[in-house]
């Protein structure tokens, strides 16, 4: 097994939840990352939203000045690297993520052999996303730490696999930490997440309508508006799927359906703690009736 476990295991008993608030391009602020981590859980953000390498250098500063001041156990930084050819910034973005080192690196669009060399030296654990079970192989024979499994109905660039069937597929040849994405509802969904082979879970869609994140009104409307049966695919000229929401309005998941209403992360971040409690107690309650149905 590829990874280095036990820096992973110091990351999830760090964590009020297992859960990860996805890295999104419009929408990851400092203030929706920070926000995240002071509630406990794992703030993520694409490095390209940054409009430059020093503005990045900024961001980084910004968010670990906010987790110190956090009033519980803050959960860590998770960097988001697109790895594809469109970036052409990659290099310096790396480099800029080296000096920071955030506990975690998330690489997305492309393969992440390139990277990972430069990133696990700094003590980053290095996390590739991937949709099939021929690019799982890929980036664990490039070294990668984990997987995020990238599952149909996700929001952004999609997966086309089904989660249950995903994660399945991958445990047969790897034992090491499996990050979900798409799909992640509330509470109940996380975890289900963790009973199906998951160590965490990534939440995007539940993350655009709150306070902290840069989503423009109309995208807030729309999600708030809409259910999962107002998402549909497009493909972009690159062959890169990704899921609509409306005529255009702005993409999410299926998750979409879960959206009431602004909310800020702290009290999205209770609301699935909550959710995810009581999840745990009706399958308590389930296994005591197995016996007697
Ligand atoms: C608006 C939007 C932008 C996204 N941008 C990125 C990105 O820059 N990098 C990335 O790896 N994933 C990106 N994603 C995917 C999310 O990280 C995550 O996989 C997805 O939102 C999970 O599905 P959910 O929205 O149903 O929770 C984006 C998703 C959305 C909705």
């Amino acid at each position: 097994m590829t990874g280095d476990v036990a820096r992973f295991d110091e990351v999830i008993a760090s964590l009020r939840l297992p859960a990860v608030a996805a890295p999104m391009t419009f929408i990851s602020t400092p203030e929706l990352v920070a926000a995240a981590c002071a509630a406990g859980i794992i703030g993520s953000f694409p490095t390209s939203n940054a409009s430059s390498v020093a503005e990045l250098d900024e961001w980084f500063d910004q968010i670990e000045s906010r987790r110190a001041r956090a009033e519980r156990t803050p959960g860590p930084i998770a960097a988001n690297l697109i790895v594809g050819k469109q970036n052409t910034r990659l290099d310096d973005d790396v480099d800029c993520v080296v000096r920071h080192r955030p506990a975690m690196v998330i690489t997305s669009v492309g393969s992440p052999a390139p990277v990972i060399p430069a990133l696990q030296v700094a003590g980053c654990l290095v996390f590739a996303d991937v949709a099939s079970e021929a690019h799982a192989h890929k980036a664990l024979e490039a070294g990668a730490d984990g997987l995020v499994l990238l599952s149909a109905g996700a929001g952004g660039h999609t997966g086309w696999a089904n989660p249950f069937a995903f994660v399945r597929a991958v445990r047969a040849f790897f034992a090491g930490p499996l990050v979900l994405t798409g799909g992640m509802s509330d509470g109940a969904s996380l975890w289900a997440a963790q009973c199906a082979g998951f160590d965490l879970a990534m939440f995007g869609t539940r993350f655009i309508a709150t306070d902290e994140s840069a989503a423009p009104s109309a995208w807030r409307d729309a999600l708030v508006a809409g259910t999962m049966d107002d998402i549909s695919l497009a493909t972009a000229p690159n062959g890169v799927v990704a899921s609509v929401l409306g005529d255009n309005a702005g993409s999410a998941g299926h998750t979409v359906s879960a959206v009431h209403g602004q909310q800020s992360v702290a009290a999205l971040v209770d609301e699935i703690e909550t959710g995810w409690h009581q999840a745990q107690a009706d399958t308590r309650q389930l296994l005591d009736l197995e016996p007697q149905l």
